[in-house]
């Protein structure tokens, strides 16, 4: 049994609002090392960016990529599944922002018109929903709402760096213990769902999507944490431009703790 039937929890909403009173949403991106992923992610974003374009942004989270977008003048709307995260971006949005923000599930977006947004983020339902059929329909749904030209961009955690990074940086039993499948290296999805490079790809291609590009967001930066937050600025600028040029080489998509994925219809 899982430990939140244990508890009594029963719909997705009380499932990952209760993890998010674990991990605090708000803090995530703000550190140097924890930033690169987010630096990594608007740049991917920019470069299919044109003024007037329309942004939906699932899984919100604390609104980082939408408050982001909406400052620089989008048109951008947040869809957020934990109220305590939607409730954040309101309090951040400013009154002259073109941002619409609903608390909603990315599985089931009927209030949103087929075909209409340039550029559709999806940066946390795909390592959250338990079941390949929920994440198909995810996908189903960003597919639906976005136009014939636009660009989906979906994140996954990536399974075989959870084992370097739970290893290296938080438990030193994690080698020795039941996490994972010592032979087929898959690790236990909890609390979040983690994908290798090849199930991410395929769950891509199966939904009759075509991949355009394959990014590792982050890269080393979570096992270099400590480094990487402890570099000057200007290192600091130099470690994002190298990260940059490595986060889009082929050979270092696996080494990442996220792998971003851009996509169209
Ligand atoms: C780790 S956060 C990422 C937030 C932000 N998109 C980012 O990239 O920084 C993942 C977010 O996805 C939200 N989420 C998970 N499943 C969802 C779903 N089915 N529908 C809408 N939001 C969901 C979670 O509540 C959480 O705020």
């Amino acid at each position: 049994m899982k430990i939140e039937d244990l508890l009594g929890i029963k719909s997705e909403e009380e499932r990952v609002s209760a993890l998010y009173e674990i991990f605090d949403e708000d803090s995530r991106l703000s550190s140097k090392a924890t930033r690169v992923e987010f630096l990594t992610t608007v740049r991917q974003i920019e470069k299919h960016l044109q003024p007037g374009m329309k942004i939906l942004d699932l899984g919100a989270g604390a609104g980082e990529h939408s408050l982001y977008f909406a400052e620089k003048g989008y048109e951008v709307t947040s869809i957020e599944l934990v109220e305590k995260h939607v409730k954040r971006i309101r309090e951040k949005k400013r009154p002259d922002m073109k941002l619409k923000v609903f608390q909603g599930n990315a599985l089931e977006l009927s209030k949103l018109e087929d075909n209409n947004y340039d550029i559709v983020l999806c940066f946390g339902p795909l390592y959250h929903l338990e079941n390949i059929e929920d994440r198909f329909k995810c996908i189903e749904e960003v597919k639906r709402v976005c136009k014939n030209d636009g660009i989906m961009f979906f994140a996954f955690i990536s399974n075989d760096m959870v084992i370097v990074t739970e290893t290296m940086c938080y438990q030193s039993g994690f080698l020795k213990g039941e996490q994972y499948n010592h032979k087929t290296f898959k690790v236990k999805d909890f609390p979040f769902v983690f994908a290798t490079v090849d199930q991410a790809r395929e769950l891509i291609k199966k939904s009759g999507l075509t991949i355009v590009a394959e990014v590792a967001a982050d890269g080393l930066s979570e096992l270099l944490a400590d480094k990487i937050n402890n570099m000057d600025e200007e290192s600091y600028e130099l470690w994002l431009n190298f990260h940059f040029y490595y986060s889009e080489k082929p050979e270092f998509l696996g080494w990442s703790n996220h792998l971003l994925f851009l996509a169209q219809k």
